[in-house]
């Protein structure tokens, strides 16, 4: 898994960079995607299980900001089930590393039968999902091997956002120069996700005190509501410590009762429009006597009182900012495994691909 974390400054140049072309902009035509696939297409179905499932909630924020249609994102066990409501004028999209999982292929093969139209983010060639569907992005991460998917994670979000901008170009809800600046901020992320690497001992002394803990928090909005969902995942995945992903806004609606003295919260606040409402969310768990780990965008002056533990992101746009903030959950999830003396690559109970039901 540490290997594979430490691989994605790579496998985000090689998912990002082929597929930005003429006057830095996105371009789909290797992958044998037509402009015409976004043609009529009034909604957008994001379904996926587990990761796939949390890259698809960063993508549907990314994409409702950039193209103003709705976008939902189903946890394909759920959706299959259903009765959805999808015709041709949808575009299906399924997010998978794998390209196996039993429960997104049969979401997939639902959205054919109603005609929607279908594209794919997917690792493996070849595989069912990727066979399956009208078009495929393929994220080119590499073998992930470790059940804990990292890579394939910020490999996933690369391909949406770069979805959410082509489709938006053609739609013309983006100019082509706020496109280019938008592009150019992307491939920033690569040089920081390197630096947000050099973290990674700072975030191996924080494990230790997580290590002895049975429960924690992670909570955010918006953009870092969806990375809490994966951080919390993670960490549960591969360390056993029960969490819970919160909508900061919400804790007060319930959930605020369980925070007591010494309950680790994992604070999100990268995102500069929710700023200082997540700095209030701090402060009231903060009075509860949780310990609080503070993830910010960039060295911003915080009250100190607030954290115990405050780890500052390579500065980017507050777009860009589920890429760094992603490798930092990976490895507070990694190191607080590794202290609990736990099989990293091959948790308990859990297999690498999901084909059966
Ligand atoms: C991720 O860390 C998990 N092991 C798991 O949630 C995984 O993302 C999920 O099973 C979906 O797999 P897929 O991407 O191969 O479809």
């Amino acid at each position: 898994m540490l290997k594979e974390i430490h691989e994605q400054p790579e496998s985000l140049r090689s998912t990002i960079v082929p597929r930005i072309k003429n006057k830095q902009l996105p371009d789909f035509s290797t992958d044998e995607i037509p402009d015409q696939v976004f043609d009529n297409v009034n909604r957008i179905v994001i379904a996926a299980c587990g990761t796939a499932m949390h890259a698809g909630l960063v993508g549907k924020v990314m994409m409702e900001k950039l193209l103003r249609i709705p976008v939902t994102v189903e946890i394909a066990s759920e959706f299959r089930y259903q009765d959805p409501i999808i015709d041709k004028n949808t575009l299906l999209i399924t997010i998978s590393q794998s390209g196996e999982t039993a429960d997104t292929l049969a979401a997939l093969r639902l959205a054919n039968k109603h005609q929607a139209k279908t594209l794919s983010i997917v690792n493996v060639k070849g595989s069912s999902i990727a066979r399956e569907s009208d078009y495929v992005l393929y994220t080119h991460a590499g073998p992930e091997i470790a059940v804990a998917s990292t890579k394939a994670y910020t490999a996933q979000l690369s391909c949406l956002y770069l979805v959410a901008y082509h489709f938006a170009l053609i739609k013309g809800t983006i100019s082509e120069t706020d496109c280019m600046r938008q592009i150019e901020e992307l491939q920033s992320v690569i040089p920081a996700v390197e630096k947000t690497l050099t973290l990674a001992d700072d975030i191996n002394k924080i494990c230790e005190t997580l290590a002895e803990k049975e429960d924690l928090f992670f909570i955010g909005r918006g953009l870092d509501y969806a990375l809490s969902c994966e951080g919390s995942i993670k960490l549960k995945e591969i360390s056993y410590i029960h969490s819970e992903a919160y909508a900061a806004g919400e804790l007060k609606h319930g959930t605020l009762s369980l925070v007591t003295e010494g309950i680790p919260v994992i604070a999100l606040a990268t995102q500069s429009n929710v700023y200082n409402k997540m700095i209030s969310n701090i402060r009231e768990v903060r009075a509860r006597e949780a310990l609080v780990i503070l993830i910010t965008n960039g060295d911003s002056e915080v009250d100190s009182s607030i954290y115990d533990y405050h780890i500052a992101l390579p500065k980017l746009s507050d777009n860009m900012a589920p890429f760094t903030t992603a490798v930092v959950l990976q490895l507070l999830a990694y190191y607080t495994s590794v202290h609990r003396g736990l099989n990293v690559d091959q948790p308990r109970n859990l297999a690498k691909s999901v084909t059966v039901e």
